[in-house]
């Protein structure tokens, strides 16, 4: 039999993590036209296939690449000064109350033309890329009105034309109730709800209808009414939850079938419960927790041994959380919510595949699936996660392109 042509060979791996199905030993990586051509043992995969080009991956590490399931990477200005105040002893809600938090970034991204934000978050998502995020989901939420809600989800589509990896857009305009709107919470939520999802859906400009179900932000019943709304015009739920207090967003989120309810700090039991009754994914944001030097992480052990499918992201985002690293997610995952090196890597890849929706086509290497995969040049899940704060070398590809290779460029 002639050996069948293909794009690319990776060779011979001393482990793969297929982010589904476990860890494979000693396996090899047939790649053609973006995808997943054969994965098998390397003696067996090598006469089957004329390779174009093959990379010997011999003691070293193959991961899917990483899905950022959560960003705001598109925002106007900076809040560094906060982040500084904070540091010295203020508090996130409070800053948030007298007016900056969220509403500052509003206003700055409000003065940004389309073109000042696509700049500004380019190379974020370079930098995320290169990381090893293969898909990167990006909310809008930081516009608070329809022109500049819908200025944000243009960048983010602008963004995604020229992006290797895939990005998917979030609405998220009951992010906070703006400045003009602070006498009528009510009154802003009638404009989300009457024109801003109408003009989002009707334009095609995101996927999913995020809400912040928060003390001081949005209880549950206007949670509810948003994500309603968004169900009804095709967009599909999500909601940040219990993340400063238990918000009742978790039951919100099970009772309107949310795809993820995300954050999850202070989710108590009978939110994991609910979460768990409607299939809803836990998407836990530990660098969030970090960033904002909160005490308590998400329980994400009371979580998987409940039974939930458990997705890890990044949340980077002007205020609480500048972490753009799925690695440095993975180790505080392991660090700091005592999730195992396999378990953390799954729900970083096959994990952030489900809470988009996206679970036929990446998330996890197997056969047929988009060939979005990072070579780590280390050769165990235990030596990626102790390395969790360092820059290591890999390389990276999405759709079977190679999108980033730091040997080349260190
Ligand atoms: O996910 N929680 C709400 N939104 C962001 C924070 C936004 C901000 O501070 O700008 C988050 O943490
Ligand atoms: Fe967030």
């Amino acid at each position: 039999m002639t050996p069948e042509p293909i794009d690319l060979l990776l060779s011979n791996a001393n482990r793969v993590i297929s982010g589904k199905s476990g860890v494979h030993e000693g396996v090899s990586i047939a790649i053609d036209s973006g995808k997943i051509k054969a994965m098998g043992p390397a003696s067996e995969i090598a006469g089957f296939f004329h390779p174009a080009e093959v990379v010997d991956a011999t003691g070293k590490l193959v991961t899917p690449g990483f899905v950022d399931s959560h960003t705001h990477i598109v925002f106007g200005g900076h809040r560094a000064s906060e982040f500084v105040q904070r540091c010295a002893g203020a508090d996130y809600e409070e800053i948030a109350a007298s007016g900056g938090g969220i509403r500052s970034s509003v206003r700055m991204t409000r003065e940004a033309s389309l073109e000042d934000l696509i700049d500004a978050a380019r190379p974020r998502l370079a930098r995320m890329v290169a990381a090893g995020s293969t898909t990167i989901e990006i909310k809008s939420g930081y516009g608070l009105d329809l022109e500049t809600e819908l200025k944000m989800l243009r960048a983010i589509a602008e963004l995604a034309k020229d992006c290797p990896a895939e990005v998917v857009a979030t609405f998220m305009g009951a992010h906070e109730t703006p400045d003009e709107w602070r006498h009528d919470r009510a009154g802003y939520l009638d404009l989300v709800c009457q024109q801003m999802i109408p003009a989002v859906a009707k334009e095609g400009l995101a996927e999913f209808c995020d809400v912040f179900c928060e003390r001081q932000v949005f209880d549950p019943e206007e949670s509810r009414r948003v994500l309603e709304t968004g169900l009804k015009h095709g967009l599909k739920a999500k909601i940040h939850a219990d993340e400063m207090a238990a918000s009742g967003g978790s039951e919100v989120a099970a009772e309107v079938g949310a795809i993820s309810a995300d954050h999850l700090m202070m989710t108590p039991p009978e939110g994991i419960e609910a979460l768990k009754r409607s299939g809803v994914v836990a998407t836990l944001l530990p660098g969030t927790t970090f960033y904002l030097s909160k005490p308590q992480y998400a329980p994400a052990r009371e979580m998987i041994d409940a039974g939930l499918t458990v997705a890890l992201a990044t949340d980077r985002n002007p205020g609480s959380c500048t972490v753009e690293s799925m690695l440095f997610i993975v180790g505080l995952a392991v660090q700091r919510m005592r999730m195992t090196p396999l378990e953390a890597i799954q729900a970083a890849t096959f994990g952030g595949a489900k809470a988009l929706g996206r679970e036929e086509s990446c998330g996890s290497l197997e056969v047929g699936k988009r060939a979005d995969l990072i070579l780590w040049e280390v050769p165990d899940e235990d030596a990626l996660v102790y390395e969790f704060t360092n820059d290591l070398k890999r390389s990276v590809w999405a759709g079977g392109r190679l999108i980033a290779d730091t040997e080349v460029h260190s």
